[in-house]
């Protein structure tokens, strides 16, 4: 069964796919209406949301479709101590496709396992969001006309700011891309982005900590907020939440071309006054993600209806390492089998299959 829970899940053709379809659906709205008839999709949020899960439903109410679904694990069994696996066999009896956000890393991933169904990671801690990336892709391409042969600032926080590494993985495959990392030292990008795609793909790319000194080169923008829920020291946090201020006087110093993301929500890091600089797009990506998200849909579900079996992934996994990373889905759900793939043979280096992280 055909999962969305990596943006690598999907090609390069794929998601170009995706994005054609989007914006079909952008100009001709009336040749989907019911498309989706007769279908539900579920939405299990166990982390708080507004764009990604009420954009989910809108497309599937707009595909035809029917929504159903929680938007707190307070109001779901979890609550109980129900396990991940146990909730995606529970909702695969009960609707055609599920959109999963989770606090845990790698929850989404053990729900495709055990579901009968499509799942759709829809955020898993400070992991990965690749629907995020989906609505980043399909506004790059509206903005700047193409999808290669850009300079990406990424700014913020980078460690734990989920939708940068969707991202990064996501555009390291187009050609001509080149990225800037803007961050502050205790939240530079993880290392299973930064090697395992960047420095094994030799994709040229440069850090800075100062967002004056690198925002003249930009092509596109993309602000991130600082994940106050992700940090473990509060100290840290407040040390850290002013680090980056987008105001009128850093657009001046911007190319007249470049467009600036966001994922939202914001907090600070965005002045208000830019909104009404024409460049501001972020307004525009969140609309976006309402109708990539409607192609994925049904994408997902026109292949749910010849489910190739997939074969089996035992390629370079090692069992029985533990994960320690207590954000990982595994610290919890403690009957998980602790899987580890081996990612670098040459340098011995192991990772979570759930989360990513080194073991
Ligand atoms: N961008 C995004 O994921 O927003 P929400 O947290 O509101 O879904």
């Amino acid at each position: 069964m055909r999962s969305l829970i990596s943006i690598l899940d999907f090609t390069v053709e794929e998601l170009d796919g995706l994005i054609a379809t989007a914006k079909d659906i952008i100009a001709h709205p009336e040749n989907y209406w019911d498309k989706c008839a007769h279908k539900k999709l579920a939405t299990l949020f166990f982390e708080p949301s507004t764009r990604t899960r009420l954009s989910f439903e809108a497309a599937m109410l707009e595909l035809g479709g029917s929504v159903i679904g929680f938007s707190e694990a307070s109001s779901s069994s979890a609550a109980k101590g129900e396990s991940i696996s146990d909730t995606a066999k529970m909702i695969s009896c009960y609707a055609d496709i599920m959109a999963m956000r989770h606090p845990r890393e790698g929850a989404p991933y053990v729900a495709s396992q055990a579901a009968s169904i499509p799942v759709i990671n829809a955020g898993d801690g400070g992991h990965n969001h690749p629907t995020q990336t989906l609505a980043d892709l399909l506004t790059i391409s509206r903005e700047k006309g193409r999808l290669n042969d850009l300079t990406i600032g990424l700014c913020g926080d980078l460690k734990y700011g989920r939708t940068v590494h969707s991202l990064i993985e996501a555009m390291a495959r187009y050609t001509g891309i080149r990225f800037i990392l803007i961050s502050p030292e205790e939240l530079r990008l993880p290392g299973y982005v930064r090697y395992n795609v960047l420095e094994r793909n030799q994709i040229p790319y440069a850090e800075y900590r100062s967002l004056d000194e690198a925002i003249g080169q930009l092509d596109v923008l993309y602000m991130t907020r600082i994940q106050r829920e992700r940090f473990d020291s509060h100290e840290t946090y407040e040390r850290l939440k002013n680090c980056y201020i987008l105001d009128t006087q850093k657009m001046a110093l911007a190319k007249d071309d470049m467009c600036v993301l966001h994922p939202l929500p914001r907090v600070n890091e965005i002045s208000v006054a830019v909104d009404d600089d024409p460049r501001a797009a972020y307004f525009r990506q969140a609309l976006n993600g309402k109708y990539m998200r409607m192609a994925l849909i049904l994408k997902l579900l026109e292949e749910a209806k010849d489910p190739v079996k997939a074969s089996a992934d035992t390629g370079d996994l090692v069992y029985g390492r533990t994960c320690t990373n207590p954000k990982c889905i595994s610290c919890v759900e403690q009957e998980l089998p602790q899987i580890a793939r081996i990612t670098d043979a040459a340098e011995n280096i192991h990772r979570c299959i759930y989360c990513e992280q080194k073991v």
